[in-house]
């Protein structure tokens, strides 16, 4: 099928080549023009594995383009993907200023039917908002529909995620677009769930509000398990073997962060609320994972006592592995506080050293992560890079002022840190 992407951000560029990939024509278009003009001339203006190569093949092959005229990629396409950014307000609620205009621009370039799809994350009834402003900006009356398709792309997996979801979710206001949806998706193996649009938009807050929930239950029952001396990894994985409840999203941590579960979770309250219902429950899951942050920085200093002028080494200062993004990342607003304390830091992580610099400037970057524990008083884990588990531990111990090892993410086994030398302090256990 001719395919239009209209956002060529990390969503709008993973949905464009997935679907080249399928076998798809695909034009994705960007107000950007330098990013534009990257991708064609074979850059990548993101991280993420397996992505460049499926770009690269497929521009290669024909059917993926980049270009930053809408009017052209409406006109060459059956079916039009919104993936604009849908950004948070100050009140917590959701920016829809992009999709608004990128609604105006669909509508004044449409002479013959076409599909209008929202990938972008949006609030119960823009849908419904969107159709309403394609009718009232078409130059002549056209026929249209809109569809919600949301994404549930996790960063660093995207692509995987892509060409292997567990389900696709397709709301419609009538049966008209279902088969030419159906057509897009039939090369992937997956359940498509069609809905009303709102039901389609609700299942994408809902399920990011769950997973964060999830979090936040096993965060919360870290606390527990320390003051009781139980092990919140055994906890985890005694209830995770429940099938009913599962072992994904149950790993205790200094929080969770990222571009979407904090955006997600203050749109959904604020959505509720518009809709006269008070979330409590995810203000609490809000609520505990500050706390964690809280707690495990207040146990570095309870620790090391005084922090001022402390030399410490940070490994991992993206949201989660696998990914360059550093945005709400708990591991940056633990640099803060530690410099807020006066600690100097040496920091290291595997791809999101570049981004960070921005954010964390008076630090002292380490090129390889054996090198970060040179002459500190702590280490501390911040991101769960599976690379650390690599790590130079015997030599860290022995190039340390003091070898003490704050674990935020329980990569590492107690016993082993123990018996190499370490004072070791993880989460929950
Ligand atoms: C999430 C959703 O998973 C995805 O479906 C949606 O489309 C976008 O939001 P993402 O933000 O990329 O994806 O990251 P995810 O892998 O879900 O992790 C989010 C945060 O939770 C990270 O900071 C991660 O470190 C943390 N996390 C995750 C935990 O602290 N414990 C866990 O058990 C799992």
């Amino acid at each position: 099928m001719k395919i239009a992407i209209i956002g060529t951000g990390y969503v709008g560029l993973v949905t464009g080549t997935c679907l080249a990939e399928a076998g798809h024509e695909v034009v994705c278009v960007d107000c950007d023009a330098e990013k534009i003009a990257m991708l064609e001339a074979g850059g990548m203006p993101i991280y993420e594995p397996g992505l460049e190569e499926l770009v690269r093949g497929n521009r290669d092959a024909g059917r993926l383009r980049f270009t930053t005229s809408t009017p052209e990629a409406v006109h060459a396409s059956q079916i039009v993907f919104i993936a604009v950014p849908t950004p948070p307000l100050p009140d917590g609620s959701v920016d829809l200023s992009f999709i608004e205009r990128v609604a105006r621009e669909v509508a004044a370039n449409l002479t013959g039917y076409r599909i209008v799809v929202d990938k972008s994350t949006v609030p119960v009834r823009t849908g419904q908002k969107v159709a309403e402003t394609i009718k009232r900006y078409c130059r002549t009356p056209v026929e249209f529909d809109v569809v919600s398709n949301p994404e549930f792309l996790r960063e660093g997996s995207a692509v995987e995620d892509f060409l292997r979801p567990d389900r696709i979710v397709v709301g419609v206001s009538s049966p008209r677009p279902v088969s030419a949806m159906r057509q897009v998706y039939a090369p992937f193996d997956a359940p498509i769930v069609v809905t009303d649009i709102q039901s389609a938009e609700l299942i994408k807050h809902a399920a990011n509000s769950f997973l964060a929930l999830k979090i936040s239950y096993i965060n919360a029952l870290s606390v527990i398990c320390e003051a009781s001396h139980a092990d919140v990894q055994d906890v985890a994985n005694g209830i995770g073997m429940d099938r009913r409840i599962g072992r994904q999203f149950l790993d205790a941590s200094l929080g969770f962060g990222g571009s979407c579960f904090p955006k997600d979770l203050s749109a959904f309250i604020k959505i509720a609320e518009q809709l006269g219902y008070d979330f409590a429950l995810l203000r609490e899951v809000q609520r505990i994972n500050a706390q964690q942050l809280d707690r495990f920085f207040r146990k570095i200093v309870d620790t090391l006592w005084v922090i001022k002028d402390k030399q410490i080494g940070i490994l991992g200062l993206a949201f989660k592995e696998n990914t360059d993004d550093v945005r709400m990342s708990p591991a940056i607003e633990l640099c803060r506080r530690l410099q807020a304390e006066g600690a100097r830091l040496r920091v290291h992580d595997p791809k999101a050293m570049d981004k960070a610099r921005a954010l964390l400037p008076d630090v002292t970057y380490v090129a390889h992560q054996d090198d970060v524990a040179e002459g500190c008083d702590a280490l501390v884990l911040a991101t769960e890079w599976s690379q650390f588990k690599q790590l130079d531990l015997a030599k860290a111990c022995r190039v340390m002022t003091c070898p003490i090892l704050f674990d935020g993410r329980n990569l590492f086994d107690k016993n082993e840190m123990e018996h190499l030398g370490f004072i070791y302090k993880s989460i929950g256990r």
